[in-house]
């Protein structure tokens, strides 16, 4: 039981930028090819060899911004391999992600082509690790340079005329690990020198993002803002939430037991402790919040599914992903004073996925139906909201019931996401409307819930768990009484009359 909850309406607490909607899709096992490219002539059906069916998926959900091309593949990648006529680029092994052979068919220019049909905006990560400078500079100049260069003629030669619009690059990747193992000292250094020729050209104006920490490595985050500043928009963090004790045994997708369950959860809700532990850090060395956290890798990571390929990161998507979305993203609202960006690892086929495609199949995962049903937070204005939460005990450990965040639109619709954590119980919660001045409202709602813990989508039964109306809330005055059943994620909407 949630002993009360207060939303003030008429308290804004800044806007929820879109961006932390964002998605990830790397070089990796089945997300980009097969997941969005499948070829021209590929039977699947597709525009200039990317799918149709996955392009209509991520367009409802309003995908605000895309993350490529990786992940660890973006420092072993060489952008100058993916231009040009498609047969004769070159072959390259994947190292990273199951030796596979990247035949370099999804390039810069199918991956803006995949952007621009999307409507969303492109984000792209240089390589550092492998690459050099001038590397990246050239990149930087083929994609935004609209006058006479070497670059510029490259791009009008493979059929671009005018240079493409591209705000957010960044320079690395997990620089600390597979993008060259360097100490922050180093990469900060770096980091400076090759932010250096990321020009901005023309009209272009580019969001410099550095290589921030992993989860906890609070020297890490300390060194680069110290370092580095006042040469970067934005520094990132990743964090995945892994329910097992090690790499080796991080737990099943599905069929696992109520104890990943409740570890599952508890560790998705550290992601507040480490934002709010980097961003004093980040305070400390820019009191104004100017330079934005990008958490632009987080989500599960399970043991891959049997039988696939070990590198191809596959796994299923359950009710207990749907609950980590859910609550992760309250997080990001109730941080978005600073978190201005945020990218789920990965879009398809990889990790937290929010398709998953066989073939010419393809499912909506729970999670994708998390991210349908938030995305009316998008760019609205967080409202005040108290939750007194009951706890959710098992085997000795607490964490909090229920996990809840508030938004306003420019219209004024008010927008509450309550998920409840508990497996077993329902949560009723007090809702307590404040600031309508004595007006009336209308109450709506849709829910996303499971019959049993690791309650998914197969390609034989893809809406097993699909959002419903929902209706189990009474509204006497201004309290409004809310009974969100266990293990489930809802998003009420509240229009004043
Ligand atoms: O998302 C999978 C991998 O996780 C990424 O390539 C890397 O950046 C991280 O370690």
């Amino acid at each position: 039981m949630a002993d009360r909850a207060i939303l003030n309406t008429d308290i804004r607490k800044g806007t929820i930028n879109k961006n932390i909607y964002g998605h990830f899709s790397e070089h990796l096992g089945r997300c980009i090819y097969e997941g969005i490219w499948v070829g021209e002539d590929s039977p699947i059906p597709n525009t200039n060899g990317i799918r149709n069916d996955v392009v209509k998926a991520l367009k409802e959900i309003q995908i605000p911004v895309l993350r490529w091309p990786g992940g660890c593949f973006a420092d072993e990648y060489h952008w100058k391999d993916g231009i040009g006529d498609r047969e004769a680029r070159k072959r390259m092994i994947n190292t990273h992600w199951g030796g596979t052979v990247e035949n370099n068919h999804f390039g810069t220019h199918e991956f803006m082509e995949l952007c621009e049909m999307l409507e969303c905006e492109p984000y792209i990560n240089g390589n550092v690790g492998s690459g050099t400078v001038q590397e990246m500079s050239e990149w930087v100049e083929y994609l935004t340079f609209g006058g006479v260069s070497p670059m510029s003629e490259l791009r009008q030669q493979n059929g671009h005329q005018e240079p493409w619009t591209v705000t957010y690059f960044g320079v690395g990747n997990e620089n600390w690990g597979c993008g060259g193992n360097m100490r922050p000292e180093y990469y900060a250094d770096l980091y400076r020198q090759y932010q250096t020729y990321v020009r901005n050209y023309g009209e272009n104006r580019i969001h410099r993002i550095a290589c921030g920490p992993n989860v906890d490595d609070y020297h890490w985050m300390e060194v680069l803002m110290r370092e580095a500043t006042r040469f970067m928009d934005s520094i990132t963090l990743h964090y995945y939430t892994i329910p097992g004790p090690a790499w080796e045994n991080k737990g099943a997708a599905t069929g696992f037991e109520t104890s990943e369950w409740f570890s599952t959860l508890e560790k998705a809700i550290r992601m507040d402790e480490l934002i709010t532990k980097h961003g004093f850090i980040m305070d400390k060395y820019d009191p104004d919040k100017r330079v934005g956290l990008i958490v632009d890798e987080w989500g599960t990571w399970y043991d891959v599914e049997p039988g696939t390929n070990p590198g191809f990161l596959y796994q299923q998507n359950t009710i207990r992903d749907a609950l980590v979305a859910g609550v992760t993203l309250n997080i990001f609202h109730k941080h978005s004073d600073r978190v201005r960006m945020a990218n789920i690892a990965q879009t398809i086929n990889v990790l937290q996925a929010v398709i998953l495609t066989e073939g010419e199949k393809m499912l909506l995962t729970p999670t994708y139906h998390v991210f349908n049903m938030f995305k009316v937070h998008q760019d609205a204005e967080l409202l005040d909201l108290t939750i007194d939460s009951g706890t959710y005990s098992f085997e000795g450990s607490e964490i909090p019931e229920v996990s809840a965040s508030a938004s306003v639109t420019d219209a004024g619709i008010i927008h509450v996401s309550l998920c409840n954590l508990n497996h077993a119980a329902s949560a009723t919660v007090p809702l307590e409307l404040r600031g309508l001045s004595g007006q009336k409202v209308e109450v709506t709602g849709t829910t996303l819930t499971g019959n049993k813990i690791d309650a998914h989508n197969t390609f034989s039964q893809p809406d097993a768990v699909v959002p419903q109306a929902f209706t189990a809330f009474t509204l006497e005055g201004d309290l409004l009484n809310v009974e969100l059943a266990p293990m489930s994620v809802t998003v009420l909407e509240i229009t004043p009359k």
